[in-house]
């Protein structure tokens, strides 16, 4: 496993995280086969769990904490988790409010049996509460020792500079990580989030680095209704899904590197994670696995790098596909790309 730095801190994670929204879901594992995905996954070498409160119900946050402390790994583990989302029905359960914030980390630290996260993220934007107050609420969560840095996901990159700024003025915890989606068929995050973050040594780590399994190929293989977060959940996140990748400008992305894939012997896997990793200013992916046969394949692509001359296909590819999303505006990520070329 590789290690990188944590955008501006000191501290070093690997160059994937391991994300635990499937742990405890029904439609994602047990919990046998979540403490199994949390074994494999610290035993090569990934350092970085990312969970959240809301995940599973909870499940997951209680899931990961008996593990930690079963297994006396805690120490091994930069530990993330979030709060914003809606966790009951009360009128302060949701939102960046202090009173949430303050509530949350207390929550989430008993969940998950520790003294501390190594990160605590504000969910989404919330924008009933005023950034200072989110502000101020995290910093006093920093001070108190409950959690070692703090920041943000799913936020335009102007919220997080008038977060920083506001830190900076007050002299409060600055935001040290930035999560938010990215991928290959979503790379909106390069035009503007990623390259404020990198000026400001703001960590920036992707979710749904494989959009969600979509950059496995699979969905074309064996359709919509297929036992993915697809098809078998007939939810919201089932339906957005589709929304955000079913569409014939994304096939067509996930046919080219399917056909790059086999004729380069290079996984399809292993093509879009190294495109992140070349990504300037992206930090790290946080993979998914739901199953151990899924975490296994995932880390048989990362034990390899695929050669320049794939790679600049790779990049070819994306850069064709996100040329066609910005029409009449000029595309911010192939100016990055070429410039790292040169
Ligand atoms: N901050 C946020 O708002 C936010 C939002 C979403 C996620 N996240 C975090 O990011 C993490 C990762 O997101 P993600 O689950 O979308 O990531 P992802 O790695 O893009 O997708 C993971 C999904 O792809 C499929 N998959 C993964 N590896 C596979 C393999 N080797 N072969 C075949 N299929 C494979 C599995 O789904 P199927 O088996 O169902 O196909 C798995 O659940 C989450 O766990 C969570 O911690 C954060």
């Amino acid at each position: 496993m590789n290690y990188v730095q944590f955008g501006g801190t000191g501290a070093r994670v690997s160059e994937v995280a391991y994300g635990t929204d499937n742990l405890g879901n029904p439609f994602g594992a047990d919990e046998a086969t979540s403490r199994e995905l949390l074994g494999r996954v610290l035993d090569a070498g990934i350092n970085h769990i990312d969970t959240a409160d809301v995940y599973a119900g909870g499940r997951a946050e209680e899931i990961i904490g008996s593990y930690l402390q079963d297994s006396g790994r805690r120490d091994e583990v930069f530990l993330t988790t979030k709060v914003t989302s809606s966790v009951g029905p009360g009128v302060n359960d949701y939102g960046s409010s202090k009173v949430h914030i303050l509530n949350g980390i207390d929550s989430s630290l008993r969940k998950l049996r520790t003294d501390h996260v190594d990160l605590f993220l504000l969910h989404s934007f919330d924008p009933s509460t005023p950034v200072l107050e989110m502000v101020e609420a995290l910093n006093d969560v920093v001070r108190s020792g409950k959690a070692r840095y703090v920041g943000a996901s799913n936020w335009a990159s102007w919220r997080v500079m008038e977060a920083l700024w506001m830190a900076d003025t007050h002299g409060y915890a600055r935001f040290d990580c930035l999560q938010s989606e990215f991928n290959i068929v979503r790379p909106g995050l390069a035009n503007e989030a990623i390259p404020a973050c990198k000026a400001q040594g703001v960590a920036v780590t992707a979710y749904s680095p494989l959009g969600a399994g979509f950059l496995t190929g699979k969905h074309r293989a064996v359709g919509p209704d297929s036992e993915t977060k697809f098809g078998a959940r007939d939810d919201e996140r089932g339906g957005s899904l589709k929304r955000k990748y079913f569409d014939d400008r994304r096939f067509a992305v996930v046919d080219a590197l399917k056909a790059l894939s086999d004729e380069s012997g290079e996984p399809m896997i292993r093509l879009a994670l190294q495109w992140l990793f070349e990504t300037p200013g992206l930090t790290s992916p946080i993979i998914g696995a739901r199953r151990v046969d899924q975490l296994e394949s995932t880390l048989e692509a990362l034990s390899a790098r695929a050669p320049d001359d794939v790679m600049t296909r790779v990049r070819d590819i994306a850069d064709e596909f996100a040329e066609s999303t910005w029409v009449n505006y000029p595309p911010p990520l192939s100016l990055q790309i070429t410039a790292r070329r040169s």
